[in-house]
């Protein structure tokens, strides 16, 4: 008799789990590229082999509830729950966690209500950023403040260094606890026996070509009304220019989605998510190194392989029966640096012992330096990785479950306003290209397909991507005649060109714009000024009061956006305290925070205050909405 793995155990719904004497836990998650799900399914998966008396359930914080009252009602039932919640952007939750996250921490003020209720947080975020794992903190903070009891203290996973360890050591500091509560008295087995999490795999079934085709997402009828990340909109690249002048050493990218007939819409200022593909020198590195034909047809299942679930705690497969060189180019992750547990998956299958000990040491404690140094320093691509270590060819149920991620969809700030192009959603791009330790060239997957795409003005063979709108909060003032300061370098003019394409927009209808000023910063310009021809030409139509622009490596002196401000300084306060807005967009680990620094010290220069009043003064301009962010 095979042993009935964990993931096969029914847990049964809430009366059954009191009924049958077992404890309940439930692991929420906030995710964005998966792994604080992959990381609360792992969790789940070794408390459910730990625990006999767990009834362990996985739930999207977006799917638990589908109101404010839902979520409260069903939160006053649970009593242990933990939340793996990652911050992105500006400190903002993932946008399955958006909802859950505004009703929990605003507004607060009843008293304590979770009593019954035992919890741990692991956030997941960057330290690189200011905001780092503000959402993990923050609900930290608040589950004890309405009343929770903390069970371990709050856990900050850093993905700028190795997050899968930060995670391992937040793991270790729980079976203490929970051996109290969830350890049957007598039960001696648990402990003793270490829990060794399985290597995930996708049942895969071959094709015959002859008999069977490749599913054909171009025909896949559009016009779904309600397009989101899992459900794209195929859409046609109508235009796709370079921005930036021959002279210049980089590269930036116009793109035009056409969108008429879709049903999509979006508002100036909302976010593209696109689904961009592999190049075919990568997909056939990628077929070479897995001895996989291009031409393959297969498709992958989550039901069981040899009678026991090794994919419980995956994600659906993509739609097959598909070939190899659209999965490699359409789902795989194949340029990022593997994490270790990928390390471990490759090991399994190393038939060279010398390779899978090597493979097991990368990924083991010990080998954290070595990992540090080899894998993430290296910036050692998934690819370079496996050409390292030949004798490695998992079988693709393995290679699409556990060694390659999913490749993700990548959000732009919108550079359109569908007041100007109802039919159309611009994207302006900078490609990413360049050298990386090892002597590779690495080349940003989405840019690189924008750099390469066809648009319809060239051929009816055009490029099409899969699309969907996020909104955002990065809005106009709604009344028009209320003043803006705009301030973003490079591509963080995206969303403001839209926004001048909206006032110009309005003006052509009669409306009255208040004043607007743009701080824009580029190297030099006579390569890198894009849209240049388009800024002056809102100047001149009275959209824009004044284009101010910073070059950074025209003179001897780095001229940047925030330099250009404090010159504006006087201008600038005197629109915001009129009620103004403020917006900045673009690179957040650098631009925008030094902006941020400079909106201090311009605060406390104008209004003769001290740094802690005038730090005051910036809280109060983001809780009015009038100090807003899109940055990345
Ligand atoms: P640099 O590359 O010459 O340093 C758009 O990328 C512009 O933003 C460039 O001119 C770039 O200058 C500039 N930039 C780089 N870091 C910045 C920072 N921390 N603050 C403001 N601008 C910055």
């Amino acid at each position: 008799v095979v042993p009935q793995p964990p993931s096969l155990r029914d847990d049964g719904g809430d009366e059954d789990v009191a009924a049958s004497g077992k404890k309940k836990v439930t692991f929420f998650f906030g995710t964005q590229t998966g792994t604080a799900e992959g990381f609360a399914k792992a969790l789940a998966e070794e408390i459910k082999a730990r625990y006999e008396k767990a009834a362990v359930k996985v739930v999207d914080l977006d799917d638990y509830a589908l109101d404010d009252e839902q979520y409260e009602e069903k939160l006053k039932k649970e009593t242990l729950a933990f939340f793996m919640v990652a911050t992105y952007g500006d400190g903002e939750p993932t946008d399955n966690a958006a909802r859950f996250y505004k009703w929990f921490t605003e507004g607060n003020e009843r008293p304590p209500w979770l009593q019954q209720l035992t919890y741990g947080v692991f956030g997941l975020g960057n330290r690189q950023y200011e905001h780092f794992n503000k959402i993990g903190k923050v609900l930290d903070e608040e589950l004890s403040k309405q009343g929770a009891k903390r069970l371990v203290p709050v856990g900050l996973g850093d993905d700028d260094q190795c997050i899968e360890d930060d995670f391992a050591a937040w793991r270790e500091s729980l079976w203490p606890e929970l051996d109290q509560l969830l350890k049957d008295e007598d039960d001696s087995t648990t402990v003793s026996t270490p829990y060794k999490a399985a290597i995930p795999e996708y049942r895969v079934q071959l094709h015959d070509p002859s008999i069977t085709s490749e599913l054909d997402f171009s025909n896949i009828a559009n016009g779904n009304p309600s397009f989101d990340i899992h459900h794209p909109c195929r859409v046609n690249v109508a235009v796709r220019r370079e921005l930036h002048r021959p002279e210049s050493d980089r590269s930036c990218i116009h793109v035009e989605f056409e969108i008429s007939g879709t049903g999509i819409t979006y508002e100036t200022g909302d976010h593209v998510g696109v689904y961009a593909e592999n190049g075919i020198e990568t997909i056939e590195e990628a077929a070479k190194l897995l001895g996989q034909p291009l031409d393959l047809l297969f498709s992958l299942h989550t039901d069981n392989v040899d009678g026991i679930s090794l994919s419980g705690s995956l994600p659906p497969p993509f739609p097959g029966p598909c070939t190899i060189r659209t999965a490699l180019g359409q789902y795989a992750d194949l340029l990022n640096s593997p994490k270790k547990a990928v390390l471990t998956a490759l090991a399994a299958h190393a038939t060279n012992p010398s390779e899978a000990e090597r493979l097991k040491f990368l990924s083991s404690p010990q080998g954290k330096d070595e990992y540090s140094q080899w894998i993430v320093a290296s910036q050692r691509s998934l690819l370079e990785v496996m050409a390292e270590f030949p004798s490695a060819k998992p079988p693709l149920g393995v290679f699409f479950a556990a060694v390659a991620p999913r490749l993700q969809q990548r959000y732009y700030s919108i550079s359109s306003s569908p007041r100007f192009a109802p039919h159309r959603v611009h994207v302006t791009c900078a490609l990413v290209y360049g050298p990386t330790p090892t002597g590779r060239i690495h080349k940003g997957v989405c840019s690189t397909w924008f750099k390469n795409a066809v648009p319809m003005e060239k051929s009816k063979e055009c490029s099409l991507a899969p699309i969907f709108i996020r909104q955002s909060n990065f809005k106009l003032p709604a009344d028009p005649q209320i003043p803006i300061v705009m301030v973003g370098p490079g591509t963080g003019l995206a969303p403001f060109r839209g926004f001048l394409q909206e006032r110009m927009a309005l003006k052509k209808e009669g409306v009255q714009l208040g004043p607007a000023l743009l701080f824009f910063g580029c190297r030099n310009p006579r390569m890198d000024f894009i849209y240049e021809d388009e800024l002056h030409n809102f100047v001149e139509q009275g959209v824009l009061s004044e284009l101010i622009v910073a070059f950074s490596r025209v003179g001897e002196q780095k001229e940047y956006v925030q330099h250009k401000m404090m010159d504006k300084a006087a201008d600038v306060w005197s629109l915001i305290s009129q009620g103004g807005y403020l917006y900045v967009c673009g690179d957040a680990k650098g631009m925008a925070r030094d902006v941020h620094r400079t909106l201090h010290v311009l605060i406390e220069q104008q209004e003769h205050v001290e740094s802690s009043k005038a730090e005051a003064i910036v809280k109060q301009l983001h809780m009015d909405g009038r100090y807003l962010r899109d940055v990345w």
